[in-house]
């Protein structure tokens, strides 16, 4: 019982697969990937998220924020690189951690990358909202007040949920089922409308700092961190910095916790490791060039944003275009709103791509339902059917909850996925020195230790009620495996089979699990 639970993936069944039929299309070259990573990556974090983390958590410190989060994510990208450069199929480190940890490993991680990919999802869409509704009210219509947001939101004052007056988020609904349609039609068609969206959120995000950077006043930078510099506590015990009316931990590093979500996307980029034309070279440049790429470019915005006005005055739903109008530039405010609005479906497009793939890659061991998560389209090429599944979750949690409920959540999912990765890569390197790794992450150990470390941070920076939630989502999780997973394990029945007949595990079983 205990061996099956460290089943391993062989890395050269995983390679014979690819082979097979049902598979997806190899279109993209290293400029797609890099374009599908910086698709997912600027979006709702920098265009939403910064108005509400400046103006209560971080202040104009928010800035140092984006350093912190962008380090930390650059640790978790070399680890995550030299992962996908090993193992360069489908399901991201769902798939790296099957092949290496065990199928134990591989189901805690591929169960939290599906609420990351979701409920990050849903987030997007939430903030797509709001700017939809600041591009709406720029052309003089407003929405009724039932259909505009969900029906609770987070209140600094009292430090809990309020009533919005508001029934349904009608915007963030009709924009997940639009993308959820467009997804199973097909990737090459999704791949080429998102190009288009990043070409658009780029020029934005530099419009706004090379005009942004002419209303800068420094004043607005003192105090520089109003709310202190640290924010950190350890299951609602309080560690270090101030905390909010609620409890929760504020300040810089509590500020780089919430606006993590900003880099999250460049994982997403090894989720199309199977749809990649040179998967070894290409996916580890796109994660990495595309996670350069915005670090440089958030710094930058967070500092003419809080130069521009001051944190405490910045917009909350639609915080970057709202500045130029709070300057009385409302023309660049609509294009703005505009380029915001469609570079952020630009994110929820990738993101709600790259769930559906993880549970592909699930389906295809066995460890979930087969029939109806590996059913490939046999028109689209897509799979269509957990496509449809995961839209409908997606629209019924941006339809209902508030952005910072689901902001949250993803982060901790999020970061939790990159612990596990780094600490994998830790764990590889000693157990099998000699394997092929096309891309070395530089600098082992530093780097995974400090991957592993600054992400614990982060997340002993959120507010606590994520751990109960993230511990939630995982108890459902082995609860669905140890009830059907592990009675449906292909590799499990593999190596089952491997000891019957010459009782060892063979590749399914790492050498020290094998001997004990
Ligand atoms: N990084 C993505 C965004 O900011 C998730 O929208």
């Amino acid at each position: 019982m205990m061996k099956r639970l460290f089943a391993r993936k062989p890395l050269e069944l995983l390679l014979e697969e690819m082979k097979g039929e049902h598979r997806l299309r190899r279109v993209l070259g290293p400029v797609h990937l890099t374009s599908l990573g910086v698709g997912a990556i600027i979006g709702a974090g920098i265009f939403v998220a910064t108005g509400a983390a400046a103006h209560n958590i971080a202040g104009p410190a928010l800035m140092l924020s984006y350093v912190v989060a962008g380090i930390t994510c650059i640790f978790a990208a070399l680890c995550y690189a030299e992962f996908a450069s090993m193992v360069p199929v489908a399901g991201s480190a769902y798939t790296y951690a099957y092949a290496t940890l065990g199928e134990l490993f591989a189901w805690i991680i591929g169960w939290d990358l599906v609420l990351e990919y979701a409920v990050g999802s849903a987030t997007v869409a939430t903030g797509w909202s709001g700017y939809f509704q600041n591009v709406l009210s720029k052309l003089g219509y407003e929405l009724p007040p039932t259909l505009r947001e969900s029906p609770w939101r987070y209140d600094v004052a009292s430090g809990g949920f309020v009533d919005t007056g508001s029934i349904v988020n009608l915007p963030a609904i009709i924009i997940v089922l639009v993308v959820t349609m467009i997804l199973v039609k097909g990737i090459a068609e999704s791949a080429s409308f998102n190009a288009a969206m990043v070409m658009i959120k780029v020029a934005a995000v530099l419009f706004v700092i090379g005009v942004g950077v002419f209303f800068i006043n420094t004043d607005n930078w003192v105090p520089f961190a109003p709310y202190g510099w640290t924010g950190i506590s350890f299951f609602g015990n309080h560690v270090a910095g101030q905390t909010d009316a609620g409890g929760s931990p504020i300040g810089m590093l509590a500020g780089a916790a919430i606006i993590f979500f900003a880099y999250i996307g460049f994982d997403s980029v090894s989720t199309h490791t199977e749809e990649a034309r040179n998967p070894q070279r290409d996916v580890p440049i796109g994660i990495v060039a595309s996670l350069v790429i915005c670090t440089v470019l958030y710094i930058a915005v967070v500092a003419v944003l809080t130069g521009m006005v001051r944190y405490n005055e910045l917009d909350i739903a639609a915080p970057v275009s709202r500045a130029f109008q709070q300057k009385g530039i409302g023309w660049a405010e609509g294009l703005i709103a505009a380029a915001g609005v469609a570079g952020i479906t630009s994110v929820l497009l990738v993101m709600m791509l790259s769930g559906p793939r993880v549970f592909l890659a699930m389906a295809r061991d066995g460890l979930v339902p087969h029939d109806f998560f590996a059913d490939v389209h046999p028109k689209f090429r897509t799979p269509w059917k957990s496509t449809i599944l995961i839209g409908l979750f997606v629209m019924t949690l941006s339809g209902l909850l508030p952005i910072d409920a689901l902001l949250h959540l993803t982060n901790i999912g999020t970061l939790l996925a990159f612990v596990i990765v780094c600490a994998a890569v830790l764990i590889m390197r000693k157990k099998y020195p000699d394997a092929e790794r096309p891309f070395r992450c530089p600098w082992v150990p530093f780097v995974p230790i400090m991957g592993v470390l600054s992400c614990l941070l982060l997340m002993f920076s959120l507010p606590v009620e994520n751990w109960w939630r993230l511990f939630a989502w995982l108890t459902l999780g082995f609860v669905i495996y140890f009830f059907y997973g592990r009675h449906h394990s292909v590799m499990a029945k593999h190596l089952e089979r491997e000891i019957a007949a010459h009782g060892t595990g063979g590749a399914y079983m790492s050498k020290e699990q094998d001997e004990k």
